[in-house]
């Protein structure tokens, strides 16, 4: 199969790039660079600059003789999505239909997603399952949510048939080492932890301790990026045998605390992490767990990468 990665120089897009390599697919990767990065690209796929907001350049990377799509270029920071929903309003939704319409154009019949569990909002129950009321509680969970109704209507009216893969929390690096672009500016849990062991940052905060959990602190449920790719290979290898559109979770349906994740670090590097207790961030739930029977079912997918003391090391290796 030859498939297009839209956003595949990114984090968990060069993550999947190597798994596709590994399984011996064609790969052509596209990417505008903009968060992605020049050392995340291989060399055995075909690498395109351009953004999914160029839609001659989209529908000429398409006309490549492609299989599948997978989409996961977009921008993915919760709290920027509500100061800017205007970038995530271009980038997410008008980016995503440029995707859409340029597959429908060149006649390319499978895509696989990018979504994210903040589609659900506050739990209404543990573990979120993916019938669980879809309910964002950011602009940038919103426009996952939005794209996901548009692949059911261009299921219904052109035939793509999709699996949107909501992602838990995407932890860790290749164990390989052979990624090697760090993410810049870090809004997310274990960079900045790592940032404040390696000294980049002075202090990092723990956002409240006084939920109601085991340590007080909010549980979620982390997931390895190279459990994340594997996924994104099976999506494919089932949309080449099935004709159904998939909405599937992926997570380890094991939900770890913040405390728990910078005691676990500082055992693991000997090192001490400067953090401070600091108030609540809003919209926070207490707790995030994932089912993820569906995607075992259906794909036959488990996460296996997902130990936390793999996550640590693995992101440990990079920032050292
Ligand atoms: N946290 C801190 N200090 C920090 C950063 C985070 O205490 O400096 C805490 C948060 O309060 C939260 C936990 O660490 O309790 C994890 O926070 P992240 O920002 O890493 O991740 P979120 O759970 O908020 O959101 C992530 C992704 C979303 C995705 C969601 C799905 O960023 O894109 O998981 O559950 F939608």
């Amino acid at each position: 199969m030859k498939i297009l990665v839209l956003g595949g120089a990114g984090y968990i897009g060069s993550h999947v790039v190597k798994d596709l390599l590994a399984n011996h697919m064609e790969v052509v990767v596209y990417d505008d660079l903009s968060t992605g990065s020049q050392q995340n690209l291989f060399e055995k796929a075909e690498f395109i600059k351009g953004s999914i907001l160029d839609y001659p350049a989209l529908l000429s990377a398409m006309k490549k003789n492609i299989d599948a799509v997978i989409l996961l270029a977009g921008k993915k920071a919760v709290g920027e999505s509500m100061e800017n929903p205007e970038k995530y309003a271009l980038n997410n939704l008008s980016g995503n239909i440029n995707v859409l319409n340029a597959m429908a154009e060149s006649g390319i019949k499978k895509i696989v997603f990018s979504s994210s569990a903040a589609v659900y909002g506050t739990p209404q129950y543990l573990p979120l399952d993916e019938n669980h009321p879809l309910n964002p509680m950011s602009f940038y969970g919103f426009t996952k949510a939005e794209m996901e109704k548009y692949m059911q209507w261009y299921d219904k009216l052109k035939g793509i048939k999709f699996v949107s893969l909501r992602y838990f929390n995407a932890v860790g690096y290749d164990e390989e080492g052979s990624i090697r672009g760090l993410e810049q500016n870090p809004q997310n849990l274990l960079p900045i932890v790592m940032e404040a062991i390696s000294g980049k940052r002075n202090s990092m905060s723990v956002f409240g301790n006084d939920y109601d959990t085991r340590d007080g602190t909010c549980i979620r449920d982390y997931i390895h990026v190279s459990d994340l790719a594997d996924a994104h290979t099976k999506a494919l290898l089932y949309l080449d045998k099935n004709e159904q559109s998939l909405v599937l979770n992926l997570g380890t349906e094991t939900g770890i605390s913040v405390l728990e994740i910078i005691k676990e670090t500082e055992r693991l590097t000997g090192k001490t992490v400067p953090y401070k207790i600091a108030p609540r961030r809003p919209g926070d739930p207490a707790i995030v767990t994932a089912s993820a029977k569906k995607a075992f079912d259906a794909l036959g997918w488990k996460a296996t990468h997902s130990g936390l003391e793999n996550i640590i090391l693995s992101t440990w290796r990079l920032y050292q």
